[in-house]
């Protein structure tokens, strides 16, 4: 593909020509660009001459509305040491926030449960009948993206209380340590005071606003590159027949592919495959299982206004470190009379040894492949779906990024001279 100050400078020397000679029949000036490019430009600026000979101006204009429009740069597409530097990382906000107000209660609340299902499942049908064509994707340069970062949680924001040490955690799919796990199953077992309950009923924080900002409000997060890799492997080849095994029902057709670059194109495509193809999915759960998977972390971080809507950010990637912080905060704002938390043993003890392999912290390395060489557009991709996540955990990424996109969007001799300066 040429590169986008290649066309510029396609562009650039037309404009120049032209400004210059003001002479339509002229063809224009030798300009660096391939012969087939500059033949179409020439052809265009002469047919646009023979039918207005005299007028210069608005000829110009005409011009550029013939020429090819050049391409911007995908938003994300990142140089591969950039790419292995964000895939690697965690959060790069993390630990102490601002907290700017509650999650939106609709967000939670089992009682709205029907009407984020019933709004999400709009969202995805409506999606399904748009065309999937690469282009598609590429349509975002010119903000035309058909699918864009959910707008709402499937179904729900996992979110936990406990009243006596005055926290509210919340939990998102696919970004579970281990050890938070551990810790949600020993309470399930043996409730101790420290346990923590769904929060489900907006009457179980009365009232939400005040007890919202006194609550120590947590959260672990997921690198989000490595999560949705881990998502598809882990739905694809838990939950799905493989490519072209055949569904039990009668005259059901050969299970289609809905490899990792299939998913990076459409992270809803798994969820899509099942409603289509139920018996390529067995299991319970089904759709609905996919789609929950896929679901972003912020949504269930940001307050309705865009702000934060956690005390504390905690990486999945550095999860003991984060949880020990956590909990020293957790202790350093306790009612009186509320003894310590501790982290029980067992779970300070789940994430070290030999015999807890898949225990440890993750080493984001393993994900790496699946955004290089061929797979190289997944992390751009990936990117624009997961963008509130980028956004959240990788501001400094996704503002350069937003900068690069507006100077894309401005207009191409505008842009030139934003370009000079
Ligand atoms: C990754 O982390 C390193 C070390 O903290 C930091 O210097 C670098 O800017 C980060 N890169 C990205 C893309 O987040
Ligand atoms: C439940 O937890 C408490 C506090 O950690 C502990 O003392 C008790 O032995 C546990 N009970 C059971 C049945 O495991
Ligand atoms: C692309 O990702 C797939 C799926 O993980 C992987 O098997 C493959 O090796 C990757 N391709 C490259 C060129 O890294």
């Amino acid at each position: 593909m040429r590169s986008r100050s290649a066309r510029l400078g396609v562009m650039g020397a037309l404009l120049v020509a032209l400004l210059y000679t003001l002479s339509p029949r002229q063809p224009a000036a030798p300009v660096a660009a391939s012969q087939q490019q500059q033949r179409q430009q020439q052809s265009n600026a002469r047919e646009l001459a023979e039918e207005e000979p005299d007028e210069g101006p608005s000829l110009l204009g005409e011009v550029f509305k013939a020429a090819e429009k050049p391409s911007p740069r995908p938003k994300y597409s990142l140089s591969e040491e950039l790419r292995v530097q964000a895939i690697m990382n965690g959060s790069q906000q993390h630990g102490q926030v601002a907290k700017a107000g509650p999650l939106r209660a609709d967000f939670w609340t089992l009682e709205k449960r029907p009407w984020r299902e019933a709004a999400f499942m709009r969202m995805v049908v409506r999606d399904m009948a748009q065309p999937r064509q690469p282009a598609y994707w590429e349509a975002d340069a010119s903000g035309q993206l058909a699918l864009k970062p959910l707008p709402l949680p499937f179904p729900l924001c996992h979110t936990y209380v406990n009243h006596k040490y005055r926290v509210i955690f919340i939990i998102h799919p696919k970004s579970a340590s281990t050890a938070t796990k551990r810790y949600m199953t020993l309470c399930r077992l043996n409730q101790t005071e420290s346990c923590l309950e769904p929060l489900e009923r907006a009457e179980q924080l009365q009232p939400l606003e005040q007890k919202w900002s006194e609550y120590f409000v947590f959260t672990f997060v997921r690198n989000p590159w490595a999560r949705a890799y881990s998502s598809w492997k882990f739905l694809r080849e838990g939950y799905m027949l493989k490519p072209g095994q055949v569904g039990k029902e009668p005259g059901a057709a050969p299970c289609v592919e809905a490899g990792w670059r299939d998913f990076c194109g459409d992270p809803l495509v798994l969820g899509r495959v099942c409603l289509a193809q139920p018996g390529c999915c067995p299991g319970r759960e089904k759709d609905r299982f996919m789609f929950y998977h896929v679901t972003d972390q912020a949504t269930c971080l940001v307050t309705e206004g865009g702000g934060l809507a956690v005390d504390f950010i905690g990486r999945v990637e550095h999860v003991d470190e984060d949880m020990k912080e956590a909990v020293r905060l957790i202790n350093s704002r306790l009612p009186q009379g509320v003894p310590p938390l501790q982290l029980p043993d067992e779970v300070a003890a789940i994430n070290v040894g030999p015999e807890h392999e898949d225990a440890k912290p993750p080493d984001n390395s393993r994900y790496v492949p699946a955004y290089l060489g061929a797979n190289t557009t997944c992390f751009s991709l990936i990117s624009r779906f997961y963008e509130k996540d980028v956004a959240l955990m990788f501001p400094a990424l996704h503002q350069s990024e937003q900068r690069a996109a507006a100077v894309a969007a401005l207009p191409d001799d505008i842009a030139l001279v934003d370009r000079r300066r």
